[in-house]
């Protein structure tokens, strides 16, 4: 199969539009990360995103709507707080979890009474889901445990040959995956952080909790994607929290004639400033790391043997996402590609 990338434009709204419902996969733009989408009534396109991302078969999908898509469609029930937090934030990169009608396939959300539902503000998001007027279900569009993409040539890289379609919408601006609410209960629950925080939750709301998963035995878990390990380079990753023995380990993986490569915020790289040492700059505001997060890892595992990420200063807010990604991302060193 040939991977085409398009712009986004009338003719390829229509090519993606026949292609999700002949039962196949498009990689669509979001503002976070780019999305696989395909037809959430369609059992066997659920199927497919699943087969061709190398997912595990108990992490379910997120539905993405259009933003004057008809949620009763999909939602069993509205709880009463939500209403308020959609127009706080949406469109945007939230996802709230609702029970389901159990309309969309079940192979969607994996068993489970709920439906995670999005509603991107991408304009190309948008175009593409009211070309389509369905929901579409979209994980990240990597193969599974690979850095996620914030650009068509990343998913390009991930995909080739094995998906027909990439509409190409530009660099995400986000960088990392919405935040993952449930709000089935009395208070939001956030179950993977995001741009969108849990002050700015409580602030709309009153509360917000953020669902750690510390399982009791016999318990199951919410969110199941939350206990894979994720966003993984293809290279040897570590991550200290102290600069000076990063510089040492850094040394060290010179001496044993590896190609080292830094990933830090702006204001420690010249601590790690000296020959050989490839520098990956993360930034200095949240926002900057991030939106350049994903793709310095992508990078990073062309250029280097061993990366040596540092610990960025700043917690806390929307910073809880961008340590998320980047702890899940250095628990990477076992994992075998
Ligand atoms: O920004 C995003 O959310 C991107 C773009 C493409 O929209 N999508 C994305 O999808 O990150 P994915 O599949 O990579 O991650 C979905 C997350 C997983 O952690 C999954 O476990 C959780 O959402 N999830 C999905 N449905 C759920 C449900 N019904 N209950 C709890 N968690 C759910
Ligand atoms: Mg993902």
């Amino acid at each position: 199969m040939t991977t085409h990338i398009k712009q986004i434009t009338s003719e390829s709204l229509s090519e993606a539009k026949k292609i999700i419902f002949d039962g196949g996969v498009v990689a669509i733009p979001t503002e976070t990360v780019y999305g696989l989408g395909g037809n959430a009534f369609d059992d066997s396109a659920v199927e497919k995103i699943f087969a061709v991302k190398g997912r595990p078969a108990d992490n379910p999908l997120i539905a993405h709507v259009h933003k004057e898509y008809d949620l009763s469609n999909i939602i069993d029930y509205d709880p009463p707080y939500a209403k308020a937090l959609r127009e706080a934030f949406l469109p945007g990169p939230l996802t709230l979890v609702y029970p389901s009608t159990g309309k969309v396939s079940p192979c969607v959300s994996c068993g489970l009474n709920t439906l995670a539902v999005r509603i991107p503000a991408h304009e190309g998001a948008q175009a593409f889901l009211r070309a389509v007027d369905i929901p579409v279900v979209a994980p990240s569009a990597n193969i599974s445990k690979h850095v996620s993409p914030t650009s068509a040539q990343h998913v390009f890289e991930d995909f080739n040959g094995k998906i027909p379609l990439i509409l190409d919408g530009g660099a995400c601006e986000g960088g990392i995956e919405s935040t993952v609410c449930d709000i089935t209960g009395d208070i939001p629950v956030i179950l993977r952080p995001g741009l969108i925080t849990k002050e700015m939750i409580a602030g709309v709301v009153g509360a917000c909790e953020e669902y750690t998963p510390a399982l009791q035995e016999g318990e199951k878990v919410k969110s199941p994607g939350v206990l894979y390990k994720h966003y993984a380079p293809r290279c040897k990753t570590a991550l200290y929290t102290d600069t000076a023995e990063a510089v040492n380990a850094c040394q060290a993986e010179k001496r044993a004639g590896k190609r080292v490569a830094v990933l830090c915020e702006e204001e420690k790289l010249p601590c790690f400033a000296r020959e050989g040492v490839i520098l990956f700059n993360l930034g200095k505001t949240e926002e900057e790391m991030a939106s350049r997060l994903y793709g310095l890892l992508r990078e990073a595992e062309k250029a280097c043997d061993t990366l040596i990420a540092v610990k960025p200063t700043k917690q806390g807010g929307k910073m809880t996402g961008v340590l998320n990604r980047l702890t899940k991302a250095c628990l990477s060193v076992d994992i075998k590609h």
